[in-house]
């Protein structure tokens, strides 16, 4: 032991003493710098509302004003120097604040705390990043879309279980994911209009006795009302758990697709194949093209729905109202939408890249006995079978092809006969893929027209 700053228990882990030790354990300046913009557009609308209602003069708000434009400014050309010794990124521009304008700066923090000041900085933040993935979903919807209308009537197999279940369409399939993303899109809009009421004002729990204007400040930074008891207003993080929740959902879907697009981009399916700008080569295996941007998406949940867990634990059994627990909010909150933005371009980028193989499609959809079910709904229908019946003679027309290596189409009408007298010519005109799927005319069914119809219906939502 020589270091004697060093805590004799536990000091030799440690280079430096207890206090750099406090230091970097309270410190948050190493992250939530990233919200300078919003606290500085935060203490504008402060300054202002606070000349505004008579508690600082105007030349103090109008030097307040000026300065934070210069520290703004320093900060946004790299020059601003970070101290952890200041701890955040509030009183890191306070403190320079103070230097660059002297005496008004100290006004500055007059009927307000840095609880609501980071509650409020954090929802400013946290609303930008709901409508970068607005954008980001709107996007991906599009080329969605987009694919979907290039292949209203391409055929494809469709999957229970992974094993083949009915003909459908890849337009279809695609436009399964709009749905998804739309349900995304509807979860942003609405946690950020929930979200969307100031803190600001609401001081370190209880408001303060000074003649603030929440109104004022609130409609300066674009919320739609000040929230409404200022021991919640502190120590809510409900739009932060709603943004990580919201972004997991979207990560599940953005995973899903991924893992099919893996699938379907293998040798053994072929069904997609992605472009060289959203895949990468082996060092080794030269014939190689791997899907890894598809393989990162589909891992992006992991990261997502983990800082949507990390908060969750963080925030329960917190006492009202702000804990210093809750500066752990930002960084799980900063790498999620961080992943979430990067898996949404990502995926929009591939989407938009990526061929349908046509060919390949329509060869595996006719494969697996797709057809079985048509088969067994005509006997329904023309002969008038019960449909479990139907589906018993249906199995043991599927056994035969199976016992001899052929599909259901190769089976002759002698052979169906064999099992069902009553089967007739008629038969193959509905064991094809094509008729399979144009049959399924029910509303949101795969059936090209009901794929066009569905294509249509966003096209008209993306552009309203
Ligand atoms: N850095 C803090 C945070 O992120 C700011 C609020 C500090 N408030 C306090 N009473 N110490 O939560």
């Amino acid at each position: 032991m020589t270091d004697q700053s060093s805590n004799q228990m536990w000091g030799g882990r440690f280079a430096a003493g207890p206090d750099a030790i406090m230091e970097a354990i309270n410190a948050s300046i190493g992250f939530d710098k990233r919200m300078a913009a919003q606290d500085i557009a935060g203490s504008r609308a402060h300054a202002a509302m606070l000349a505004a209602t008579g508690v600082i003069t105007d030349n103090d708000a109008e030097a307040i004003r000026e300065g934070l434009l210069t520290v703004l400014s320093e900060i946004e050309s790299g020059s601003f120097q970070f101290s952890t010794a200041l701890e955040d990124i509030h009183m890191n521009v306070e403190a320079r604040l103070k230097e660059v304008i002297g005496e008004p700066a100290g006004r500055l923090h007059t009927g307000r705390s840095r609880n609501d000041q980071v509650a409020t900085d954090f929802k400013l933040w946290v609303r930008d990043q709901f409508d970068a993935a607005e954008k980001g979903l709107l996007a991906l919807i599009k080329a969605l879309v987009d694919q979907a209308e290039a292949g209203a009537d391409w055929v494809m197999p469709g999957f229970t279980h992974l094993q083949t279940a009915q003909p459908v369409t890849w337009g279809h399939h695609m436009m399964a994911y709009v749905e998804m993303f739309g349900r995304d899109l509807s979860r942003v809009r609405d946690a950020r209009a929930r979200m969307n009421e100031s803190p600001l004002g609401a001081a370190a729990l209880a408001g303060t006795s000074f003649p603030i204007d929440r109104e004022m400040t609130a409609s300066a930074l674009g919320f739609d009302r000040p929230a409404a008891n200022s021991l919640d207003a502190v120590s809510d993080r409900d739009f932060a758990l709603e943004f990580l929740s919201t972004a997991s959902i979207c990560a599940v879907h953005l995973s899903r697709f991924a893992e099919e697009l893996v699938i379907w981009s293998s040798a053994q399916f072929r069904f997609v194949t992605l472009s060289d700008r959203f895949s990468t080569g082996s060092s080794i295996m030269p014939q190689k093209k791997n899907p890894d941007a598809a393989e990162l998406i589909r891992a992006k949940v992991g990261r997502i729905f983990g800082a949507n867990t990390a908060l969750m634990m963080v925030m329960k059994g917190l006492p009202l109202a702000y804990s210093k627990d809750m500066q752990e909010d930002k960084e799980q909150v900063f790498d999620a939408a961080d992943n979430w933005m990067l898996a949404l371009a990502a995926m929009e980028g591939m989407v938009k890249d990526m061929t349908g193989n046509r060919e390949s499609l329509a060869a595996a959809a006719g494969s697996g006995f797709s057809t079985a079910t048509d088969l067994a709904d005509w006997m329904v229908r023309v002969l008038k079978v019960p449909f479990r019946d139907a589906h018993h003679v249906t199995g043991a027309l599927v056994a035969m092809a199976e016992g001899r290596g052929c599909d259901l189409p190769d089976l002759s009408l002698e052979d169906m006969q064999g099992v069902h007298e009553g089967i007739t010519e008629d038969i193959f005109n509905v064991l094809g893929v094509e008729n399979s799927v144009n049959s399924r005319m029910s509303y949101g069914g795969t059936a090209p027209a009901q794929v066009r119809a569905q294509v249509q219906r966003w096209k008209e939502i993306l552009a309203g």
